[in-house]
């Protein structure tokens, strides 16, 4: 499941505005973008920010013909930089980090949930894997939900929610989930993917869990140096003789199965 990490000087490829203050960062990287599988990331360090930001984390949107990238929000000073780079400007870039997401098994239903833009590993998994299913998608506004057409041109049935039901049906996606998946006419074994914040996770993974399912969930923690030496990005992780330890989201995650998950010290019994 995981490629060699490298270290490379990438020279940005091209910048695109996808929705509101969302932008896709192409940035060329052969050697990280050839081993690169979706649910991995990279940890990119931002030029011209001096001072005490350094490196930060992006999921891999895509990675093709030696260009990898990644989708932002501009929303301090850090991604304001970014949003400003310009085509052959030079970017340190360590990747590929992290797991990655299983391959879908082939038997069950593709079930993806976003939130925000948390779509961008997912639809790169929808890219690379080549299957279908039905793919959620949720967000503040009509803004904050990217790429859906982009599921459909795959073959993907596309449900949409947003809070002020400016775009698909008004509430929060997990609810969008559980009424499409109510029922279960068609009595099919779904298996779950999911990026996006902490408590969509969190519903998700009951979710999965009340079914009987499987979903694989891709936490998004601070972190420091993003290969396993700091610790900063420590989660608890319950084993499947249900003993809990802390692992590093960096290095052991970013994708764990719902169960093993530890939301809260009160979970952990
Ligand atoms: Fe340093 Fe994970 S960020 S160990």
């Amino acid at each position: 499941m995981k490629g060699s990490m490298n270290q490379e000087k990438g020279k940005v490829h091209g910048i695109t505005d996808v929705s509101g203050d969302y932008r896709l960062l192409e940035i060329h990287c052969p050697k990280i973008a050839e081993t690169a599988r979706p649910g991995q990331f990279v940890h990119v360090l931002v030029p011209r920010l001096d001072g005490s930001v350094l490196r930060r984390p992006f999921s891999i949107f895509s990675a093709e013909n030696g260009n990898l990238s990644i989708v932002f929000k501009i929303v301090g000073r850090g991604t304001h930089v970014m949003g400003h780079l310009e085509s052959h400007d030079e970017l340190s870039v360590i990747g590929p980090l992290g797991n990655g997401f299983p391959d879908p098994a082939p038997y069950k239903v593709p079930i993806l949930v976003a939130g925000g833009y948390g779509v961008a590993p997912l639809l790169y998994l929808a890219q690379y894997t080549g299957v279908t299913g039905i793919a959620f998608a949720g967000g503040r506004t009509e803004q904050d939900l990217l790429f859906a057409s982009d599921f459909e041109d795959l073959g993907w049935e596309v449900v949409l929610a947003t809070d002020d039901g400016s775009k698909g049906m008004k509430g929060v996606v997990t609810d969008a989930v559980r009424e499409r998946l109510s029922g279960n006419s068609e009595n099919m074994e779904p298996e779950f993917f999911a990026c996006g914040p902490d408590g969509m996770l969190r519903a998700i993974s009951a979710l999965v869990i009340e079914g009987g399912w499987t979903g694989w969930m891709s936490l998004d923690k601070h972190m420091g140096c993003a290969i396993g030496a700091c610790l900063a990005c420590v989660q608890r992780i319950r084993a499947s003789d249900g003993s809990t330890s802390l692992k590093r989201v960096c290095k052991d995650g970013p994708i764990f199965e719902s169960r093993e998950i530890v939301w809260s010290e009160n979970d952990e019994a």
